[in-house]
């Protein structure tokens, strides 16, 4: 049988597509080692060579010695983004002023642009896609949720049959990271954040990561993505995990839970809830096994089911895997028409909808409440009150005498509505028998 006789590799005829990269960092660095290592590869797969051919920071001696004397290095970003001879702006830098600036700035140039920044997207998505579909060019994001895990090309193309359920993951690879150092190794929380910082997986700013911030950022995207709603970061509910006690883990795994930061969005039964953080994964749970800088994110939709997507979720080469796929989409794309294209943010610009965001004191889910107490009679039962008379129904309690004296309270909850938890937990705050705050964690079963 005679073997299909094979066009010649189009490719090699081409022109390289040439790209600039703003930013040489973790992830640019990344990125330019890919994309020099597997050049080869690469082109193969794009059809044509992809070339950096110049890159800015502020540090020029810095950035030499990874890119050596082989391209144009200097500080002038404005300059890179006005360059005729780059096809693709590569935005690595972080932010979302500077950033803003250089990528409205390219799509004015008719230039396509990588970002890695979620940040940027979860606060100016809106006015960055529409600029750019009314330019005709494509801004894309595949590294801003979830490092190198595929995520948003799964949701945007190979889940685009299904009415998407809920959404729910472990997005930021620093809090991850934190939690499985702190309840496997009994390290504190500043120690190992330090670490984080140190292996390039926390943002300029570890606040974002700690607090939920930059969880909350990428949640956003997910949700336009899985929803056809605009890009509204500013009514996230966001929290983090820096007043969490090493006790609080150890409580939870007694209880059969695993304490992690989860990002969720599960309209319409429970509307939309963003960051919802820290959640307590049920522990035969996926998501409750994932450990380390890993991410994994849970998709329902009504026709698969449940999928779920795991992977490095930031650092150097796993994020700049995601920064070069995108480079090689853009590349094969470049020459199509435009209205044919995957939109942005999965959905027609014009048929992107508004649903409303249900605030987080509507949301009803189960609760670990912790609280220390002076030991005395009566304690309880006072506790109790508070609870059952905001329709809280106690699921399960463990009382054990505190190591600084008095006792510590957990109780789960069954499922309750945050807006009666808050009341319960400001009355329960003060009673003169309760000796500190009320923890509170958000338990979900994701079924
Ligand atoms: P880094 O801080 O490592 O790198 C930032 C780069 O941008 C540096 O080369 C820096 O240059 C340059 N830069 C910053 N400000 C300016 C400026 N004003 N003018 C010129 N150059 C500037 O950051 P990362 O690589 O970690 O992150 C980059 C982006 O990728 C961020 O949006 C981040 O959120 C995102 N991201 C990061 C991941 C990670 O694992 N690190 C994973 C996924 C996304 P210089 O050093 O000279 O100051
Ligand atoms: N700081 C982020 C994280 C980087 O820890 O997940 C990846 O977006």
């Amino acid at each position: 049988m005679n073997s299909p006789q094979r066009p010649p590799a189009e490719g090699a005829a081409m022109n390289p597509m040439k790209v600039g990269l703003l930013g040489l960092g973790v992830v640019g660095g990344g990125t330019w080692t890919v994309l020099s290592r597997n050049a080869e590869e690469i082109a193969r797969r794009a059809g044509r060579r992809i070339e950096v051919t110049r890159a800015a920071m502020r540090d020029v001696a810095k950035a030499r010695t990874r890119v050596g004397d082989s391209i144009l290095v200097d500080t002038d970003v404005h300059a890179l983004v006005r360059d005729p001879n780059i096809d693709i702006v590569v935005e690595l830098i972080g932010g979302d002023t500077l950033a803003r600036e250089l990528v409205l700035e390219a799509i004015a140039q008719g230039k396509h642009v990588v970002t890695a920044n979620k940040a940027l997207l979860a606060k100016h998505g809106n006015e960055i896609f529409a600029a750019a579909s009314e330019r005709g060019v494509m801004v894309a994001f595949e590294a801003a949720v979830a490092g190198g895990v595929p995520i948003i090309k799964a949701i945007r193309e190979g889940l685009t049959a299904n009415r998407i359920q809920w959404v729910a993951g472990i997005i930021n690879g620093t809090t991850n990271f934190i939690l499985s150092e702190m309840r496997s190794r009994g390290l504190p929380f500043a120690e190992v954040l330090a670490e984080a910082q140190r292996l390039g997986y926390a943002e300029a700013d570890p606040t974002f990561d700690v607090e939920g911030v930059d969880a909350a950022h990428k949640l956003t995207l997910l949700a336009s993505l899985a929803f056809g709603v605009p890009v509204q970061f500013e009514r996230a509910h966001i929290e983090g995990i820096s007043q969490l006690a090493q006790e609080d883990i150890a409580h939870a795994e007694r209880l059969g839970y695993r304490i992690k930061l989860l990002g969720i969005n599960a309209p319409p039964r429970r509307s939309h809830r963003a960051a919802r953080a820290p959640g307590a994964g049920a522990g035969r749970a996926l998501l409750a096994n994932v450990e380390g800088a890993m991410n994994a994110v849970l998709v329902k939709g009504d026709a698969v089911g449940p999928t779920l997507y795991y992977g490095q979720g930031a650092g150097e080469e796993p994020t700049a895997s995601a920064v070069v796929a995108d480079l090689v989409d853009v590349t094969r794309l470049h020459t199509a028409d435009p209205g044919n294209r995957v939109p942005h943010l999965a959905f027609q610009p014009d048929a992107m909808s508004d649903t409303p965001i249900l605030p987080i004191e509507q949301v009803s889910t189960s609760y670990y409440l912790r609280l220390r107490v002076d030991d005395q009679p009566g304690v309880l039962a006072d506790i109790a009150r508070i609870l059952a008379d905001r329709a809280i129904s106690i699921g399960s309690m463990i009382q054990q005498p505190s190591h600084i004296g008095g006792a510590d309270i957990i109780f789960l909850t069954h499922e309750a509505l945050e807006g009666n938890v808050n009341q319960a937990i400001e009355r329960i705050e003060a009673l003169p028998f309760v000796r500190s705050r009320v923890t509170r964690l958000r338990v979900e079963n994701l079924t």
